[in-house]
């Protein structure tokens, strides 16, 4: 009796689970919208661990003419978008039904759950018109002095390690740097790992880039399948990484009300948050400070540390590039004689800002903007998409598509100068994504590679070392979400004359 009723049991399983698929399954082509058939247990997800998840969008792209496919998270559908015209209108121009992100860190998880990137509305508003103070243009001028000394010490570091006959393993020198501004601006910490390689801020930022089969995992939760993140208990940030954060938090915090510091950088702005906060009743939370300052440094130490990085290696390979960018550099540096570099100067250096962008459109860390309706969604008369179902802009795809970006793969900074830009089509280039949730560290990025980059390259020529890929064949992280480069790409740095020293 007990087996029949076990056996009836398994049976009408079956049998739902059979119909929920066939559900599924059908679920697009029911709808008449382009699709690759689904995995039974993964749906479009097979290559997550295989293949590094910004690559993905990337091929996928071109696997499709039409202006969006559908794929599945799992079981749950969800739209890519190929096509500008509907990438606009879902980022920018109907942005109050797409506020939110489809994806999301656990609810015990106040860190990773609280910061800007990962929370929805309502508290997504509050806290970004509170944090758009925090990147004032006056803001960043305050932090000019910032980007230029590291800038110096990054040359320096680069001297020191020729001196002593290291191999240059461009992404750890950059992130060192990345880190130190992020840590002094964000957490107040001045860490020093440019000159050493070494801190504690920079132990936690090896932390952030180690991309093991479970970090993987934690990572594909939260974007791909929330509802796994506490049952799994995965974090976004690592747990020693969060009881570092909440120490140096409580001690800056303490040290700054006793002293005040007049810096005006992150914290100090951080901290005023919380001052009006207590005034006006709000109780924004310590936690939900602290969530902040772990994203931007999460968000802006390997997102520009890699671009550093993807830069400097195709330089090494595209020599006329490289000189081309010395050569506007170094008449900057003519034009000012002793004075050092300034970061104001350099914003406006048009070549450099056409690398940084070309860059940027090959490797844009987040290559794909995700976000979910908040209410049913009329994308075209062919289909309107239910409240609730996650929509990808594929940005990556576009800036790679031979439409836009004629020879896409080929490095080529010129397609920026002004009177190539006129031919990019509006709503393509989209490596810090668009509307009311883009990338808001866009303007402290560029301060940062605009200074680093100079430095570097006006003393140092970086060339090839035989026996490595080349940049079109370098490996790139496959159990990252983010593009970021797979293994070491040293390159070759020669000092140039002593002209500018
Ligand atoms: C080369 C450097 C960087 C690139 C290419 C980049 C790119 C992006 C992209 C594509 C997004 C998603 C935008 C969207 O969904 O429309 C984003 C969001 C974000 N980025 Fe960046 N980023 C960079 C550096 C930074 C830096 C330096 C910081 C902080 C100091 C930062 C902080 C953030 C934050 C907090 C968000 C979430 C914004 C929100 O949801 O409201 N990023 N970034």
């Amino acid at each position: 009796m007990l087996v029949n009723l076990c056996v009836l049991t398994l049976a009408c399983l079956f049998a739902w689970l059979y119909l929920r698929w066939t559900k599924v399954r059908s679920y697009w082509s029911d709808r008449d919208v382009p699709h690759l058939p689904p995995h039974p247990v993964w749906g479009s997800l097979t290559f997550l661990q295989q293949i590094n998840v910004g690559l993905w969008f990337k091929n996928i792209y071109s696997k499709f003419q039409s202006p969006y496919f559908g794929i599945w998270l799992f079981w749950r559908p969800a739209l890519v978008v190929n096509c500008p015209e509907i990438g606009k209108r879902i980022l920018v121009k109907d942005a109050d039904n797409f506020r939110d992100r489809f994806l999301s860190s656990g609810k015990n998880d106040p860190i990773g759950a609280l910061n800007i990137f990962t929370v929805n509305e309502p508290l997504w508003s509050s806290i970004r018109r509170r944090l758009t103070s925090v990147f004032t243009s006056s803001k960043l001028k305050s932090m000019h002095g910032l980007f230029q000394q590291k800038s110096v010490e990054l040359v320096q570091r680069i001297q020191t390690d020729l001196k002593a006959g290291k191999k240059f393993d461009t992404r750890s020198l950059y992130t060192d740097y990345t880190t130190d501004i992020i840590g002094i601006a964000a957490f107040g910490v001045d860490s020093n790992a440019t000159i050493t390689g070494e801190s504690h801020m920079r132990t936690v930022t090896k932390d952030f880039m180690e991309y093991s089969f479970w970090r993987g995992m934690a990572w594909t939760s939260i974007f791909f399948f929330p509802s796994l993140v506490d049952i799994f208990g995965f974090t976004m940030f690592p747990k020693k990484t969060t009881d570092y954060f909440r120490k140096v938090y409580h001690s800056i915090a303490k040290q700054r009300s006793a002293e005040g510091s007049g810096k005006k950088d992150l914290v100090d702005a951080l901290l005023k948050i919380k001052q009006d906060s207590l005034n006006t009743n709000e109780g924004i939370s310590d936690d939900a400070l602290i969530a902040q300052a772990a994203v931007f440094l999460q968000g802006g130490f390997d997102t520009s540390g890699s671009a550093l990085t993807f830069i400097t290696y195709e330089l090494a390979y595209n020599q006329e590039v490289q000189e081309k960018l010395y050569n506007e550099i170094a008449e900057l540096k003519q034009r000012i004689g002793d004075k050092p570099l300034q970061t104001d100067d350099l914003t406006n250096l048009t070549y450099l800002n056409c690398v940084i962008n070309e860059a940027i459109r090959k490797y844009p860390p987040m290559g794909f903007l995700d976000r979910i309706a908040a209410k049913d969604y009329k994308i075209d008369d062919n289909l309107t998409i239910p409240a609730g179902t996650p929509v990808y802009v594929n940005a990556i795809g576009m800036h790679y598509d031979p439409k836009y970006f004629p020879d896409p793969e080929q490095f080529n900074p010129d397609r920026f100068l002004p009177e190539n830009e006129k031919n990019i089509p509006a709503n393509v280039f989209m490596p810090f994504g668009d509307g009311p949730r883009n990338c808001i560290g866009m303007r402290f990025a560029k301060l940062n590679l605009c200074a680093a980059l100079a430095h570097v390259f006006l003393h140092y020529r970086v060339r090839p070392l035989a026996g490595f890929l080349k940049p079109n064949d370098l490996e790139i992280e496959k159990n990252a979400i983010f593009l970021m480069p797979g293994a070491i790409n040293p390159v070759e740095f020669v000092p140039r004359s002593d002209e500018f020293k």
